[in-house]
């Protein structure tokens, strides 16, 4: 069954909301509605941009969707420096990346802070962007496959199998991230046929079909075309090359590459 890709721009912490509101007028410069027709495109801008990001999209009626890097878990409190996901669903926010490698390692989110992410931002309607993936020191020990499942079970716990479709998992090899080292082709499609499998496990064979499974770590345009001809690809969490124009653009075009 043929899952729509999402193309997904994860700008971590770069442009201030006016050097966002100038990437994405130049990004959807370059594209058309063959390019929204394939995919979902989706740009993550830090919180500051959000509001801005939003307005334009609005103003402009631009066919990209709007994404969020983080949120707490809870509604409102005395958590400073936290945003919520009421916050962030005012803002027309579709989806937010829960557990994304960095904060797990740079800010020592576990798996219970993550799965806490993952439902409520579902409970607001929001989708969320899970990721999962190994260390290269898990890599070189073979613990690749414990760690992956280990996120997905956990990351998806007490999360509903009927909001199968609001459901996205990236598959974010760490050592891949931010490194120009990609997967191959091949064991990037591998393992994320196994975070499908671990999916299946957590919500059942029909989630597992419906949800999408994308790959992220150093994603950019020589490599897209090839990544997104795998057959359990169903998109990308593009970091480094989502901050120029050119090449998120281009990586939105990989169809005709
Ligand atoms: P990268 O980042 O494309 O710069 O490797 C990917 C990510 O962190 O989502």
């Amino acid at each position: 069954m043929a899952r729509r890709p999402l193309l997904a721009g994860n700008w971590k912490m770069h442009k201030d909301h006016l050097e966002a509101i100038q990437l994405v007028q130049q990004v959807v410069y370059h594209l058309d509605e063959q390019d929204y027709d394939r995919s979902e495109i989706v740009v993550i801008p830090p919180f500051t941009a959000l509001r801005s990001i939003q307005t334009l999209i609005d103003g402009d009626r631009l066919q990209i969707g709007l994404g969020a890097q983080n949120c707490h878990y809870e509604d409102a409190g005395a958590f400073t420096g936290e945003v919520s996901p009421a916050m962030l669903a005012k803002l027309a926010v579709r989806y937010v990346v829960c557990g994304h490698s960095e904060r797990r390692h740079v800010f020592g989110e576990d798996d219970e802070t993550v799965n806490r992410k993952v439902r409520a931002v579902l409970a607001h309607g929001m989708r969320p962007i899970l990721c999962v993936g190994e260390t290269d020191d898990e890599r070189e020990q073979g613990l690749a496959r414990d760690v992956v499942a280990r996120h997905v079970q956990l990351g998806l716990d007490g999360v509903a199998g009927d909001r199968m479709d609001d459901i996205v998992v990236a598959y974010e090899p760490v050592w891949a991230i931010g490194t120009g080292k990609t997967a191959t082709p091949s064991d990037a499609n591998e393992m994320c046929g196994f975070t499908r499998d671990q999916i299946a496990k957590a919500l059942g064979s029909d989630a597992a079909e419906v949800i999408r499974v994308q790959y992220g770590g150093s994603v950019k345009p020589g490599n897209v075309a090839e990544l997104m001809r795998q057959t359990e690809i169903d998109g990308a969490l593009v970091g480094g090359a989502s901050l120029r124009a050119d090449d998120f653009a281009a990586i939105c075009r990989y169809h005709r590459l």
